[in-house]
């Protein structure tokens, strides 16, 4: 179905549901290829009224065989240029945005129903994001490395065209994530932003042009996943890949990318443990827990969607969990004092209710508004290990209790799971918070704390959450490749 329940010209199932014992999907009837005519327009629609904002032309093959063609001139330009050039240019583009806040977050708002003291935090993300990757510009450097017989050097080489595929959940931030270290490290890169969340995106590519970036260097192709964004995976020219989404079609790129060797960063879905033991500030735990699992209404990859609690605290925890889940409000995320909106679109609803439908048992049910909106309430459940809510990503405002009876069992826990993205765990005990971090396969843990993603530090998933990392001191090299060269010395005779 089309997205917000506008009428299509096709069918748009690109995709089954989560629906195996192992949750992540396999690549098998998956991400099967798109049937039926392409689309030529995106509907755009608030999520929030479920009305029509706009149409967005959608980008044809043909067209991104062209987006290349003027892509691969620019990074030519543009890796030509002094570095300190590049690294300006990149700061006036952030100082651009930053003057735009206002404007992308009311954008972010009416497209994503993003809140909007959450959208404005995601458009000064993008323009930190520019700021960090334009000072790394000129630290990006290669090496001298001692031999015999001459000089041996290491030179970091932009890859060329990279193409970016983002999801709507972060819109904004997620597609800055590989956007700005990417043209730092003077790539050229082509955005395909999600189907239902292009306007942010192309506000973005406007001002990065207003900026005096080279025209041609950073553009934003919508449309459909299969097709759009098929074409650049397929694309002989473009050298990397960086996707962010679901597992089954993260899945289905990286074996694509595997036809001509393209570089691929992948970043994807989440099951993420909550672990709370018995010596944790529980009141402290129990205060940050729903928004790790309700912010951007559980459209997170990172939520902290299985909450293991230590028995001998398990009803004292939930008791404290309770008016904490209920105080979230859902509601028009226009509202200054709006902390959850709705859902991006009717079909994620569906998804959400496949998994838990809104008159399903429930320990803890908030409130959601009636009528036009993608609207779920906050949900806690209690779950036994092994079962599909306590396996698959729900992407929506659901967590499951699970209790646990000492920090072997919590351990295992966390760990029984195809996923490995993050995962905060609570107590008072130094040495068991860094044995714990430690021992949970997982990219990013959080001591005491929920938080995820810093721009300045590495971000990505163990297991089937991804494939390298993205932000952090190593963001730039990760579009680069090395170049070793070896000079003699040894005279001539
Ligand atoms: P998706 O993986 O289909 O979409 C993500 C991006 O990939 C979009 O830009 C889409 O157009 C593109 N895409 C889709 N098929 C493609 C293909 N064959 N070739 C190239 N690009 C393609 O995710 P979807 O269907 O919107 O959401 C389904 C589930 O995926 C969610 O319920 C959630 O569990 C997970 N998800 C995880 C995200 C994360 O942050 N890790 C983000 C979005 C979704
Ligand atoms: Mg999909």
């Amino acid at each position: 179905m089309q997205q917000g329940q506008q009428a299509g010209p096709a069918p748009h199932e690109h995709e089954h549901g989560h629906g195996n014992a192992q949750g992540c999907g396999n690549a098998q009837g998956y991400g099967r290829e798109r049937r039926g005519t392409p689309a030529d327009t995106l509907d755009i629609v608030n999520p929030a009224t479920e009305e029509l904002i706009t149409s967005v032309p959608a980008t044809t093959p043909e067209e991104v065989d062209r987006a290349v063609a003027r892509a691969a001139g620019a990074q030519a330009v543009w890796a030509a240029l002094a570095p300190a050039d590049r690294a300006r240019l990149l700061r006036r583009f952030a100082a651009l945005v930053d003057a735009h806040t206002e404007e992308l977050a009311q954008a972010e708002v009416r497209e994503a129903g993003h809140p909007v003291g959450n959208a404005r935090w995601e458009a000064g993300n993008v323009r930190d994001l520019l700021e960090y990757a334009a000072g790394g510009v000129e630290r990006l450097t290669g090496s001298q490395i001692p031999v015999a017989g001459g000089v041996n050097l290491t030179f970091a080489e932009p890859l060329g065209v990279v193409a970016v595929i983002a999801p709507w959940n972060f819109p904004m931030p997620i597609a800055a994530w590989g956007t700005a270290p990417a043209l730092a490290a003077g790539n050229a890169v082509l955005l395909k932003p999600a189907e239902t969340t292009p306007l942010t995106a192309l506000r973005l590519a406007e001002l990065g042009l207003a900026a005096g970036l080279p025209e041609g260097l950073f553009q934003v192709l919508p449309g459909e996943g299969p097709v759009t964004g098929h074409a650049l995976v397929e694309h002989p020219r473009v050298a990397k890949v960086v996707f962010t989404g679901s597992t089954a079609i993260g899945k289905r790129i990286m074996a694509q990318c595997a036809a001509s060797v393209k570089r691929v960063t992948l970043e994807l879905g989440g099951k993420s443990p909550n672990i709370v033991f018995a010596d944790a500030d529980l009141e402290r735990a129990a205060a940050s827990a729903p928004g790790s699992f309700l912010d951007n209404t559980g459209q997170d990859c990172c939520a902290r969607s299985r909450i293991l609690i230590q028995r001998s605290v398990y009803d004292r925890f939930l008791a404290l969990l309770e008016p904490a889940v209920l105080a979230c409000t859902v509601g028009d995320p226009a509202d200054e004092g709006t902390g959850i909106g709705p859902l991006i679109s009717a079909r994620q609803r569906e998804r959400v209710r496949s998994y838990v439908p809104e008159d399903a048992p429930a320990l803890i049910r908030g409130q959601a508004p009636d009528g036009p909106g993608y609207w779920y309430p906050a949900t806690v459940l209690e779950a036994a290990p092994g079962e599909r809510t306590a396996v698959e990503e729900i992407f929506g405002p659901v967590a499951v209790v699970i209790p646990f009876e000492d920090e072997e069992e919590a351990v295992r826990l966390a760990n029984d799971t195809p996923y490995g993205l993050s995962g905060s765990l609570w107590t008072r005990d130094g040495a068991r918070a860094l044995r714990v971090a430690r021992a949970v396969a997982a990219g990013n843990l959080s001591v005491n704390s929920h938080s995820s993603v810093r721009y300045s530090t590495p971000f990505g998933g163990y297991k089937q959450s991804g494939l390298g990392r993205e932000l952090g001191p190593g963001a730039l090299a990760a579009f680069t490749e090395t170049k070793n060269v070896f000079i003699s010395t040894e005279e001539s005779t």
